[in-house]
């Protein structure tokens, strides 16, 4: 069972990302406990699980932002976790990574943000056809004229879309989201799964989402994957995942607080012999 809690039949054999046995551990803490994925080519996987379970972590190690403990990753075939940064920064040409804390850089224009990952990676020449790169990424995200502001005086769900346009400004072959609908209106959130699923659709790419939306889960997932104390505790479509007979899964879906949270909040004292410090009230 390669440690997992469970697998969904053999077809993400072969896939365009392949995670071995991957252990990762950050002192003492193991956050990633023997876990072996495949990502399937032009599909979309969601991953979800429980704040803190290792989901970020998970998705940093396929660009190697993360390296394992031990197992290994491969792209297209290719072991990259034991690369140097040199072959690394070619290897994430190929990805599009939306950050979860968006990560725009506020100094620089909209246009500026799109064009800077193509002048990490290459030397321009011909400024009117970056200019026109970034008019058609802007466009794909439906921010074309927005070239000169500042991301600043933009909405969270505008920035989210700049840093969309920004991820597929090299073309990438396969897409990275994290949490690209937290912190967004029911409506903001729903345009950012419409473009997921436009440039699942448009580009072809092979797209990964972590999410803890699960409205959201269930609208892009072709396989939702759900992450517990390290494992891959639930596998499969929307409609597996729905009726999951592990209660974690179901309490994590509905949204409820499990037993043992529940024991814990009930040891730490009740509400009203609870006391306000100073510090509480600093800036
Ligand atoms: N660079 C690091 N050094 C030490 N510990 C880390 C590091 N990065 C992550 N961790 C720890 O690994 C665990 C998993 O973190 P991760 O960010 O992957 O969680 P997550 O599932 O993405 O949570 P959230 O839903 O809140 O974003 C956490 O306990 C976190 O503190
Ligand atoms: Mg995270």
């Amino acid at each position: 069972m390669d440690g997992n809690g469970e697998k969904h039949g053999n077809a993400h054999e072969g896939g365009i990302i392949e995670v071995k046995n991957l252990t990762k551990r950050f002192g003492a803490k193991l956050v990633l406990d023997n876990i072996s994925l495949s990502i399937e080519k032009g599909k979309t996987t969601v991953v979800i699980g429980p704040s803190g379970c290792g989901k970020t972590v998970l998705i940093k190690h396929f660009i190697v932002l993360v390296r394992p403990s031990e197992g290994r990753v491969c792209f297209e075939g290719r072991r990259v976790d034991n690369l140097g940064e040199r072959e690394l920064s070619k290897v994430r040409t190929h990805f599009g990574y939306l950050f979860q804390e968006g990560a725009l850089f506020d100094s620089m224009t909209v246009a500026e943000n799109i064009v800077f990952p193509i002048r990490q990676n290459y030397k321009v020449k011909n400024w009117d056809e970056v200019d026109d790169i970034v008019k058609a990424k802007l466009a794909m995200v439906g921010l074309d004229g927005f070239q000169n502001h500042y991301p600043a005086r933009l909405s969270g769900g505008q920035r989210k879309r700049v840093a969309l346009a920004r991820a597929i400004a090299l073309n990438p072959e396969v897409i990275l989201y994290d949490e690209p609908t937290t912190g967004l209106d029911p409506i903001r959130a729903d345009i950012i799964n419409e473009l997921i699923l436009k440039l699942e659709r448009e580009l072809g790419v092979t797209t990964v989402v972590v999410t803890h939306d699960m409205k959201s889960a269930y609208k892009v997932a072709d396989r939702i994957i759900m992450l517990h104390n390290g494992k891959i505790i639930a596998d499969g479509d929307a409609d597996h995942i729905r009726n999951h007979p592990h209660p974690v899964v179901q309490q994590f879906i509905d949204g409820h607080v499990g037993e043992d949270d529940l024991a814990v909040l009930r040891m730490t004292g009740s509400a009203g012999s609870a006391q306000f410090l100073p510090r509480d009230f600093e800036q």
